[in-house]
């Protein structure tokens, strides 16, 4: 019989008990996620995959270590929701590989400051944060004022299409064209604009 008793004092079998407890009680709430629909298909018909300027600059965000300060997800808690608009749900990442969600909030959450300020408000900020907001400690992205690397975009949306994010042809081929002449700093912020737009602000 497997009593507690001999449970405890047998450090192996102990280990070997807990693995399978947690497993089990994981893979419970792992795997139904794979095959629900509200975490497997796009939350409205306005999810829609990343333009080429959006995805390059979803791309700087990542390079420039932005998340290592921003959060991209609202918690279903008043204080959040009250902050930043409706809560962010499963169906709003559904073309981000790998999602931004995070955890570490030195800045605030981004997940839908899409639209909340203008582009020369973003430029400015992005620029020297201090011109916008005098206390900010926010570092300065002052060399995004270049022209945006286009060479690779194409491989990009392939690369991404392996793992099924539906982009046409059309839409790769077209893609060099579409992001030439933009700088960084266009990308950059044309992706923030379209942060968390597409589930109705509450706010
Ligand atoms: C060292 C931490 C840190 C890093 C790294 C950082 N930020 Fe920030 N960010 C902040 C802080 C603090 C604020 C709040 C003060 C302010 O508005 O400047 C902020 C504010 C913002 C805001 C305004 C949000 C709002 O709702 O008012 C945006 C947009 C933003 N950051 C974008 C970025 C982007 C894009 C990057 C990467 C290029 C980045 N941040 C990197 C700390 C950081």
């Amino acid at each position: 019989m497997l009593t507690h008793d001999k449970i405890e004092r047998n450090v192996g079998l102990l280990i070997v008990l807990t693995i399978l407890t947690i497993s089990v009680a994981g893979l419970l709430e792992i795997v139904p996620l794979f095959f629900q629909k509200s975490t497997t298909s796009p939350a409205n018909e306005l999810v829609k995959p990343y333009d080429p300027l959006r995805l390059s600059g979803r791309d700087i965000y990542i390079r420039e270590g932005c998340y290592n300060c921003h959060s991209q997800m609202i918690r279903p808690f008043r204080a959040e929701t009250e902050r930043y608009g409706h809560y962010s749900v499963a169906g709003e990442f559904i073309y981000d590989h790998p999602f931004q969600w995070g955890s570490k909030r030195t800045g605030p959450d981004l997940a839908r400051v899409g639209g909340r300020y203008s582009d020369l408000w973003h430029r400015t900020h992005l620029l020297n944060p201090r011109d916008v907001v005098p206390e900010s400690n926010m570092p300065a992205y002052f060399w995004l004022d270049r022209p945006l690397n286009t060479a690779d975009i194409e491989a990009k949306m392939r690369a991404l299409r392996k793992v099924g994010v539906p982009y046409t042809d059309d839409e790769i081929a077209g893609a060099k064209k579409a992001i030439e002449g933009k700088s960084e700093l266009d990308a950059l912020i044309a992706y923030l604009q379209g942060m968390g737009t597409a589930i109705k602000q509450i706010r």
